[in-house]
C-alpha cells in the first residue's frame, strides 16, 4: 500500500516568529502519536525559503519533514532573487513543490521551465511534487484530461529511473483559495488518469509507488471522502495548513 503524503504549503504566509509557534503547536498535537501516524502516512510543510532555516530549528527531532515550494533549475549563478537545490538541501529540505499554478499563472512558468526544475531536484536527491491542473474554463470545455495530462507529460519529460521519488499533485486551479473543491468523485477521475498515464510513462510497479496528493480548499470537513478514493494518495493543503488544529485533524484523515 502506498503511504500517504499530507503535504502543508504556506505560500507567502507567516514570518519566522509565526511559523515557529505554528510547528511547536503542530508538534504539541502530533508528536505524541508520531508513531502510529508513520505507519501509514508521511506529514510534510513547506514554509517560504526565508523562514525554511527557522522551520527546521524548530521541527529538529519530528518526522515532519520539510518541502521548499519552488527552486531554480541551476545550482548557482547569476539568477537574482533565485534559490536553487543544494541550497535547500542544506537545511535537511526533502521535498520541493514545483509547477504550482500560482508559480505557472502569476510568474508565467511554463512545462519546459518546470521540467528544468523537476530533473534538477532529482539530480540533487529532493523529491519534486509536480502540480497540475485545469482552470475552470478548461474543464468546461470538456478539456480537463488533456490538459492534465498535458502537463503530466512535459512535466516528467526524461525522467527515468528516479521515477519513484516524483509526487505528482493535482489541483484544479478553480478549487485553489476558493473554498469549491473538487468532489472525491471528480478528483478520482482525474487521478485514475493520471495513474495510467503513469503506468505508460515509467511502468505498473513505479506508477503503483508514487502518490498523487489532491489540492484545492482541501478541509478537516472534506479531507476524509477524499483520500477514500483509491487513487488520492493524500492532500495538498493551502489555507488550512496555517492552523494547527485544522492541519492537525486533516493529517489524522481517515477513510470514509
Ligand atoms: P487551498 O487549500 O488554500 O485551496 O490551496 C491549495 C493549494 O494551492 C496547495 O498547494
Amino acid at each position: 500500500m502506498r503511504k500517504w503524503l499530507i503535504a502543508g504549503n504556506w505560500k507567502m504566509n507567516l514570518t519566522a516568529n509565526s511559523a515557529r509557534a505554528l510547528i511547536a503547536d503542530l508538534r504539541k498535537d502530533l508528536d505524541r502519536d508520531a508513531a502510529v501516524l508513520a505507519r501509514d502516512r508521511d506529514i510534510m510543510i513547506a514554509p517560504p525559503a526565508v523562514i525554511i532555516p527557522a522551520a527546521a530549528q524548530a521541527l529538529a527531532g519530528s518526522s515532519i519533514a520539510l518541502g521548499a515550494q519552488n527552486m531554480h533549475f541551476e545550482d548557482k549563478g547569476a539568477f537574482t532573487g533565485e534559490i536553487s537545490a543544494p541550497m535547500l538541501s542544506q537545511f535537511g529540505v526533502s521535498h520541493v513543490i514545483l509547477g504550482h499554478s500560482e508559480r505557472r499563472h502569476i510568474f508565467g512558468e511554463g512545462d519546459d521551465l518546470i521540467n528544468r526544475k523537476v530533473l534538477s531536484a532529482l539530480k540533487n536527491r529532493l523529491s519534486p511534487i509536480l502540480c497540475v491542473g485545469e482552470t475552470e474554463q478548461e474543464r468546461d470545455r470538456g478539456n480537463t484530461l488533456s490538459v492534465v495530462l498535458g502537463q503530466l507529460e512535459r512535466g516528467l519529460a526524461a525522467v527515468n529511473d528516479q521515477s519513484e521519488r516524483v509526487t505528482v499533485a493535482y489541483e484544479p486551479v478553480w478549487a485553489i483559495g476558493t473554498g469549491r473543491n473538487a468532489t472525491p468523485e471528480q478528483a478520482q477521475e482525474v487521478h485514475g488518469a493520471i495513474r495510467e498515464a503513469l503506468r505508460d510513462l515509467f511502468g505498473h510497479q513505479a506508477a503503483d509507488t508514487l502518490r498523487i496528493l489532491y489540492g484545492g480548499s482541501v478541509t478537516p470537513e472534506n479531507v476524509d471522502s477524499l483520500v477514500s478514493k483509491p487513487d488520492i494518495d493524500g492532500a495538498l493543503v493551502g489555507g488550512a495548513s496555517l492552523k494547527a488544529e485544522s492541519f492537525a485533524r486533516i493529517v489524522r484523515a481517515r477513510r470514509a
